[in-house]
């Protein structure tokens, strides 16, 4: 089979999933004896699964998805942006790796505010959207530390799919038709999304020449190549075009930091996951700590009074996350503090058994951010143990909306996860403040929380996700329902979820997630209820039983998510 009938076949594959899916069948249960990898994308899937086969360890298969990813899922897998790994190898040790993008040099706190002080939209749109990318310093980083394959090897699938094409699925067309005014605004990303003018529909086949020979540059000179070599002029050219702040001595001064994992318990289990400048381990550990002391399983799965105890516990975290987290480089953070048991008893006793704690605002608000922005998170394990969780991203779809001219790629939005303006919320309605004000070459604080778990030293549950601030409360959940109330990882990850951040003072809820009876209940006990139209969160999971040695796909059937193992 060729690469499009073969693109074309897994596009109808994954109709009848849909189709699966719509009809309220569950997937059929993923389940492997050596590996698996479960993300956004059964051609990223099959690239990195090709890798396992060919005796590639973990972060081989991990690097080869995220340049496939950023081929064949280009409205969120990137080269543009950035994110982080956390990696642990089967003999024991761990590591967080950030390649998170970071502010130019010549950013300032007040840079996108008007006259009148308020925040323009050019956080979100255009070239001065964009921090300093750190995608392809972090994939190599991580290749050139822990892989065991060549560049050539581990980017061949993405250069191939770049050049051969790829057959567009429906998703993709209504992405592309969704942001056409935006992306159209833009001429390198007019040819590339619309090649001849015209627009995609589902079944054609995309061919990305430019990216194709920047990964090729990429494949043969490295991470040196994007960073100070003629992709770098490319990106410096796209920039002065549109008045964007990046350098050429912003991409060369452009590094990854490795960071010890963020470690902590949860009945028995041992959590890792991703530091500041993510917000995410700490917030997850939080909102585990807070909830440890109550019996949910008791309690009962989405309960009124589970879902008290832990929507209580999401306000207090965010309200924190909001004050205290920020660019570990640039500032003190009481880390320390924050995920500490005694930190989450006195917080706990806040909280009244029945009523809902009022947040500032009380006014039932449309869910911040549309659930169409866009991330993706990806899950490796290989058959030795080895496991990898990767979560990275333009942030918004399409990011900036701007492609780097003769490069093929987007650049991200990310300055829009900087706190603009003190209390102004961001695209994913997060307040923030101090903490997270814009500095140059400082790092966003990110949602993102990719994350081990453990048992007996032994890696049970790999994960992450997608959908900004909800990332936190996805994960968390997941978590909980496999340790509580007992799923399996696919079971955990399809169960309806809510979500609060504090502000706005709003219990999101999927539909079906609460019966009515809680629903009238909780409402009458001072939450303010709202039933998203937008999925809270896309997770990708897996899980390894250590007795019986198999592993588990769980993939999101609301991205949709697909895992491939052998
Ligand atoms: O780092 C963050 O928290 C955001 N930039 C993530 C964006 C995201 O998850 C959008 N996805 N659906």
């Amino acid at each position: 089979m060729n690469l499009a009938t073969r693109s074309l076949f897994f596009a109808l594959l994954t109709l009848l999933f849909m189709n699966a899916v719509t009809a309220g069948l569950p997937p059929p249960r993923v389940k492997a004896d050596n590996a698996m990898i479960v993300s956004a994308s059964r051609l990223a899937d099959e690239a990195g699964l090709a890798i396992l086969k060919r005796g590639g360890n973990a972060v081989d298969a991990a690097v080869a998805v995220g340049f496939t990813l950023a081929v064949v899922y280009p409205e969120a897998g990137n080269i543009g942006g950035g994110g982080f790994m956390i990696y642990r190898k089967a003999s024991g040790s761990a590591t967080a790796l950030d390649f998170r993008e970071k502010a130019p040099k010549s950013a300032t706190r007040a840079m996108y505010l008007d006259a009148a002080g308020k925040v323009t939209g050019e956080t979100v749109n255009g070239h001065r959207a964009s921090g300093v990318p750190g995608t392809v310093a972090g994939l190599l980083r991580a290749l050139d530390e822990f892989g065991t394959m060549k560049r050539a090897e581990v980017l061949r699938p993405a250069i191939r799919f770049a050049e051969e094409g790829f057959v567009v699925d429906s998703a993709f067309a209504d992405d592309l038709e969704e942001y056409r005014d935006s992306l159209r605004l833009f001429e390198a990303t007019k040819a590339i999304f619309f090649p001849g003018g015209k627009e995609l529909h589902a079944g054609d086949t995309l061919r990305q020449p430019d990216l194709a020979k920047t990964l090729h540059r990429i494949a043969k000179d490295g991470a040196k190549e994007f960073y100070e070599g003629a992709t770098a002029g490319m990106i410096v050219d796209e920039m002065s075009r549109g008045h964007g702040e990046i350098t050429l001595e912003d991409l060369k001064a452009y590094t990854t930091v490795r960071r010890a994992p963020l470690t902590g318990t949860y009945r028995g289990f041992q959590i890792l996951s991703m530091p500041p400048p993510s917000s995410g381990g700490a917030c997850l550990l939080a909102l585990l700590n807070l909830v440890e002391p109550s019996d949910l399983a008791k309690m009962g799965f989405h309960s009124e009074k589970s879902a008290h105890i832990m929507a209580e516990a999401m306000k207090r975290v965010f309200a924190d996350r909001s004050k205290y987290l920020g660019d570990p480089d640039h500032q003190r953070i009481p880390l320390r503090t924050l995920v500490s048991k005694e930190y989450a008893r006195s917080r706990l006793l806040e909280i009244d058994p029945v009523r809902a704690t009022e947040s500032k605002s009380i006014h039932p608000g449309t869910l911040p951010g549309r659930e169409k922005n866009h991330t993706t998170n990806y899950v490796v394990q290989d058959k030795k143990g080895n496991v990898v969780s990767v979560t990275y991203t333009l942030n918004d779809l399409f990011g900036s909306k701007v492609a780097v001219q003769g490069a093929g790629f987007l650049m991200n939005d990310q300055m829009d996860d900087f706190s603009a303006k003190p209390g102004v919320a961001n695209m994913y309605g997060l307040v923030g403040g101090e903490a997270n004000a814009i500095a140059p070459e400082k790092r966003p604080l990110s949602s993102m929380t990719p994350t081990l778990v453990l048992k007996n030293g032994t890696p049970v549950l790999v994960l992450g996700a997608r959908g900004g601030s909800k990332i936190i409360t996805a994960v968390f959940q997941t978590i909980v329902n496999v340790i509580d109330y007992k799923m399996t990882v696919d079971e955990a990850v399809r169960a309806p979820r809510f979500h609060h951040q504090w502000l706005p003072d709003t219990l999101f809820y999927e539909p079906g997630c609460f019966p009515n009876s809680v629903l009238q209940s909780m409402a009458a006990h001072g939450n303010v209820m709202w039933e998203s139209p937008h999925s809270l969160g896309e997770v990708e999971a897996l899980s390894f039983d250590p007795r019986k040695r198999t592993l588990t796909g769980g993939p999101d059937d609301r991205e949709p998510g697909t895992a491939l193992g052998y």
